[in-house]
C-alpha cells in the first residue's frame, strides 16, 4: 500500500516545508488549508518536480464541522490515508481582557478541537489496517505557557498532553503517535507585535526549512516528542529547576515588549 499522508496548514511555514519534505520522499499528499490558490500552486511545484500525485482540499478549520467534512470527503474518494499531520494553527498576542473572545474560541476550535476530530476520525482508520503516523505540532509553549499568550499556550500545553497520552494507549497498535514540540520559526505565525518582544530578540526564529525536515523524520522514522533546537531544549527545562514565582517574572519579561 503506498503512503498517503494529510497535511493541514500546508499553504505556508512549516507544513508548506513539511509538504516539500514529504514530496521528496516520493510520498502521496492531502494538502489542506483555506487558501486554495496557493495550494493549486503547492500541488503544480509538487506533481512536476517528483513521482507523486497531490490531493488539494480548502477547508476552513475553525469550523467545528470542518473534521467530518474533510474525513468525508477524503473517503468518497476512496482514498487510503496511512498518515496525519495536524499542523494547521494560529496564535494570538495580548492581554486576555483584549483579545477578541470569538478569535480565541476560533483558536481552540482549529488547534485543539478539530486536531482532536482529526485524530479520532483517522485513527479508527489505522487501528483497523495496524499502521499509521500521526503527528501533532505542538510548541515550546506546551513546556512553559507565555503571559500574553494565554489561550495559545493553553491549547499547546492541550496537543503534548493529549499527543503523549494517545502514543501510550497505541503502543504495539501499529499506530505511532508522535509531537513535534518547536520554538520560535521565521514563518507568518509571528504577527509584529511578537517580533518585538524581547523572547523573539534572544532567541532568534528558526528557518521553517530546518524545523520542517526535523519534523518529517519524527513523523515517518520517530517516537515520542522532539524539541527542536538545543536552545529550546534548554529553555523548556527551565520550569524544572526554577521556583514558579521566578519563572513566570522570567516568562512575563520575555514575553513584553520593551520600549
Ligand atoms: N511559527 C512559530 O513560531 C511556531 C512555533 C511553535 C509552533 N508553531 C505551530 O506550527 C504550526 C504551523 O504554523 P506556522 O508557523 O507554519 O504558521 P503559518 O505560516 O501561519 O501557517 C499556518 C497554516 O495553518 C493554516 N490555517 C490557519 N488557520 C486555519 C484554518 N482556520 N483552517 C485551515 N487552515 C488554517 C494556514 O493556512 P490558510 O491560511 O491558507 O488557511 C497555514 O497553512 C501551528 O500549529 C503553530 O501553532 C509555530
Amino acid at each position: 500500500m503506498k503512503e498517503l499522508v494529510v497535511l493541514t496548514g500546508a499553504s505556508s511555514g512549516i507544513g508548506l516545508e513539511m509538504a516539500r519534505e514529504l514530496a521528496t520522499k516520493g510520498i502521496d499528499l492531502i494538502l489542506v488549508a483555506r487558501r486554495m490558490d496557493i495550494l493549486q500552486n503547492i500541488k503544480t511545484e509538487l506533481e512536476s518536480l517528483f513521482r507523486i500525485k497531490v490531493t488539494i482540499i480548502s477547508k476552513d478549520l475553525s469550523k467545528p464541522e470542518s473534521a467530518k467534512e474533510l474525513y468525508d470527503e477524503i473517503k468518497s474518494q476512496k482514498l487510503i490515508v496511512t498518515g496525519l499531520i495536524n499542523n494547521a494553527g494560529f496564535g494570538n498576542y495580548g492581554d486576555f481582557s483584549e483579545t477578541p473572545l470569538a478569535e480565541d474560541l476560533n483558536m481552540i476550535q482549529v488547534n485543539v478541537a478539530t486536531m482532536v476530530s482529526l485524530t479520532k476520525l483517522f485513527l479508527i482508520d489505522m487501528k483497523a489496517i495496524s499502521r499509521g503516523r500521526i503527528m501533532n505540532i505542538a510548541s515550546l509553549l506546551s513546556f512553559l505557557p507565555f503571559p500574553y499568550y494565554s489561550v495559545y499556550s493553553a491549547t499547546k500545553a492541550f496537543v503534548l498532553a493529549f499527543t503523549e497520552t494517545l502514543a501510550a494507549e497505541l503502543e504495539g497498535s501499529g499506530v505511532i503517535v508522535t509531537a513535534l514540540c518547536p520554538g520560535p520559526i521565521d514563518t507568518g505565525f509571528n504577527t509584529s507585535e511578537m517580533l518585538k518582544t524581547n523572547a523573539y530578540k534572544t532567541n532568534k526564529p528558526m528557518d521553517p526549512k530546518v524545523v520542517a525536515k526535523q519534523g518529517i523524520e519524527l513523523f515517518l522514522n520517530g517516537k515520542g516528542k522532539k524539541i527542536v533546537g538545543f536552545n529550546n531544549w534548554f529553555i523548556s527545562n527551565l520550569p524544572r529547576i526554577t521556583p514558579d514565582r521566578i519563572m513566570m517574572k522570567i516568562k512575563k519579561n520575555l514575553a513584553s515588549i520593551k520600549s
